[in-house]
């Protein structure tokens, strides 16, 4: 029997790294994997998405600049796709596209997973209001934090992320020249794709407790000006996009194979590879 067929659609493709994690994945589940990479501008998605399904795809993951638009493409969506606003993660249901997001808990799942960290009861300073942020602040709300703050270089932004979530005094917006007034943060996280235009991080110190975890959803090159500011500020623990990568993919792999994949190997061959890895998936 061959393989059901997935993908990922994304514009650019040829950094991603879900093929090899998908199709190690399957080697260490026995499971058949036919899972490419899909190069697409955004006016061509809706199309090739069509025709990857008359083609037998079941199921997708969908990574920039399409997550929006596959939103908006599908019949049916979780409420954590709701909630972000976007889609990662595709399944064909009949004739149509169902839509979830799997990137939020494949963060959650690595920070207390992976890094032991428990997020309940934290303070979280989220940095970024875009799609990358969008994604993960459900997640973090489910695992029971105490409290974000939303700063963002564009404020407006920030304030659509706050009534997104819909908690309004268990999420704030806050502007960036206001951060040193905000007190410290258990869990600071970059959600700005700021590095990945050559950008530094100046953020005072202040925010930083004891405790303090910093993560950057980037991983590789793209980690390291926000990760270098966390071990100049003291910051306990620093974490790149690795992780929550390996977990995302391992989440999707779930719904479509209805098994969750073990992680640790896969996480451990990317981790060699690191030095070459460049941006977010
Ligand atoms: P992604 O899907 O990676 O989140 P995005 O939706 O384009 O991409 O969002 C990029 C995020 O990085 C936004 O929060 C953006 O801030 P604006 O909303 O003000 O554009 C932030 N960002 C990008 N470049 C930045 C920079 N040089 N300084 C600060 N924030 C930056």
């Amino acid at each position: 029997m061959s393989a059901a067929r997935h993908a990922v659609f994304g514009q650019p493709i040829a950094h991603s790294q879900s093929p090899r994690i998908h199709a190690a994945f399957g080697a260490a589940e026995g499971i058949a994997v036919d899972y490419r990479a899909i190069e697409v501008a955004p006016d061509g998605f809706a199309a090739a998405l069509e025709a990857f399904a008359a083609d037998g795809g079941v199921g997708a993951n969908v990574t920039l600049p399409h997550k929006q638009a596959a939103f908006a493409l599908c019949s049916s969506t979780t409420s954590r796709a709701q909630r972000a606003g976007a889609v990662n993660t595709l399944l064909r249901k009949g004739d149509r596209w169902h839509g979830d997001n799997t990137d939020g808990a494949g963060l959650v799942r690595d920070l207390t997973g992976r890094h032991g960290l428990d997020l309940r009861g934290r303070r979280v300073l989220l940095l970024g209001a875009g799609g990358a942020a969008r994604g993960v602040a459900p997640a973090l709300l489910d695992a029971g934090i105490l409290e974000m703050v939303v700063v963002n270089r564009t404020p407006e932004k920030a304030d659509a992320l706050v009534d997104a979530m819909g908690e309004p005094g268990r999420v704030t917006s806050q502007y960036w020249d206001d951060l040193r007034n905000q007190g410290d943060f258990e869990l600071i996280v970059n959600a700005t794709s700021s590095a990945r235009q050559g950008g530094a991080f100046n953020l005072p110190l202040s925010l930083v407790n004891s405790m303090t975890t910093a993560v950057d959803l980037n991983y590789g090159d793209a980690a390291i000006p926000f990760l270098a500011w966390a071990r100049a500020a003291s910051c306990r623990n620093s974490v790149d996009g690795l992780g929550m990568l390996v977990e995302q993919a391992a989440e999707s792999f779930q719904q479509w194979h209805g098994v969750r994949p073990q992680t640790d190997a896969v996480y451990a061959m990317l981790r060699e590879r690191d030095a070459v890895l460049v941006g977010a998936d």
